[in-house]
């Protein structure tokens, strides 16, 4: 693990240690619950009421609109099902797309199973991109619900939610969106996005695990997930998990510093040159995704003969973390839904490609390291073919 270099920040990423600074105060100093009246109490409702604030600023939204969850798939299941649930009346049927996360697809069947919705599944082309044309057909008078993502987790393209928020401005379907892969480099403004529920989770930011939010439109009808105490606006009961929605805000805090065009800056230098390297070797590749509406932390390449499976054991010998289809479904190596959609199902490319997704530690000798190792595996299996 010492000397691993780690190019898996799409799947997880390692906690800031001012994160760890300010989780592990709160741990030690201040275990109050932030329901409980006396000063212990007290004292963990600022550090919640903090927290709130520092997400409502970063969005720019009223501090009711944060409901603190724990985490991506939560919120993702609590806003399509509290909303499907709550709207049922008015119409049947939800839209969204077919590289959405496991937790929008599955929670999408759970409805469609267990109370007869209906859903269309947009599919995207072949570089990954979902027609604005195809969203505008799809949508009909019965819609209730739309969710599509901001930013994608397997090729890192960005899918048209301003346009969708513009759509749905005359629409009465409400627009919930997933942006766990985008709020690290985007920043996002629900309000200007037309966007009514936005999901996000801290452990794509150098936060905790285990913790995120759902923004919620003020005013919107919602039926809450969990039942009990009457904690965050009593959409969601449960004592808060103090500790990790202070991680949550520091992480926030951190990147709020300028910290997102930074990033954003060095990523896209990281890319240039991993492409740079492979082209100078003339390693057969493409990159599956659109390079000109794409975030640069995340890249998806096919390498040409070069089996996926034996690309990461490979590389995980020689110390680099990468991945495979999506990590959410650790340990399971079956071939990628994204990219089924964007090339059809038992198509080659679904057994040769890669991701690899930059973090704030990553160097670009890291890089240089890393596509040494591509080429060598590369020429190594093409000379094998000859
Ligand atoms: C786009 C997207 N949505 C949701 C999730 C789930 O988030 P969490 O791990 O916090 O449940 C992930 C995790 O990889 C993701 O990439």
């Amino acid at each position: 693990m010492k000397n691993a270099i780690y190019f898996d920040h799409a799947a997880t990423t390692p906690v800031n240690p001012l994160v760890i600074q300010a989780m592990t105060e709160v741990l030690t100093q201040n275990f109050g619950n932030p329901s409980s009246i006396h000063q212990f109490g007290r004292k963990a409702h600022k550090l919640l009421a903090e927290a709130r604030k520092e997400v409502t600023n970063s969005l720019q939204v009223k501090d009711s609109e944060i409901i603190f969850t724990s985490g991506g798939t939560e919120s993702n299941n609590a806003a399509i099902i509290g909303m499907a649930l709550k709207h049922k009346d008015k119409g049947r049927h939800l839209l969204t797309t077919a590289i959405e996360h496991p937790s929008v697809l599955m929670t999408m069947k759970y409805l469609k199973e267990q109370f007869g919705f209906e859903v269309t599944y947009l599919s995207v082309d072949k570089a990954g991109n979902l027609s604005v044309k195809a969203f505008k057909q799809a949508l009909r008078k019965d819609t209730i619900l739309v969710s599509v993502m901001a930013v994608n987790n397997e090729t890192g393209n960005l899918l048209p939610i301003q346009e969708i928020g513009e759509i749905l401005r005359n629409h009465k379907a409400i627009f919930h969106t997933d942006i766990v892969q985008a709020i690290g480099l985007l920043e996002i403004n629900p309000e200007k996005l037309g966007i009514d529920l936005l999901s996000a989770s801290a452990h794509k930011l150098n936060g905790p695990k285990g913790v995120g939010f759902l923004y919620k439109s003020a005013n919107l009808p919602f039926m809450p997930f969990f039942h009990g105490g009457e904690q965050e606006g009593r959409f969601r009961a449960g004592t808060e998990n103090l500790a990790s929605i202070v991680g949550l805000k520091k992480a926030i805090e951190i990147l709020n510093q300028d910290e997102r065009k930074q990033r954003f800056k060095k990523y896209q230098i990281l890319q240039d040159l991993l492409f740079r390297k492979l082209d100078e070797a003339k390693v057969k590749y493409h990159l599956n995704g659109d390079l000109n509406n794409k975030l640069p932390n995340i890249l998806n390449l096919h390498l040409e003969n070069v089996a996926s499976n034996l690309t990461l054991m490979k590389l995980d010998l020689k110390g680099f973390a990468i991945s495979i289809g999506s990590a959410c479904t650790a340990g399971n190596v079956s071939d990628s839904y994204v990219l089924a959609a964007m090339y059809g199902k038992d198509h080659p490319v679904l057994r040769e490609s890669i991701r690899i997704s930059f973090g704030e530690g990553n160097t670009k000798e890291q890089v240089e390291k890393l596509a040494n190792e591509l080429i060598a595996l590369s020429q190594k299996t093409n000379k094998e073919e000859k």
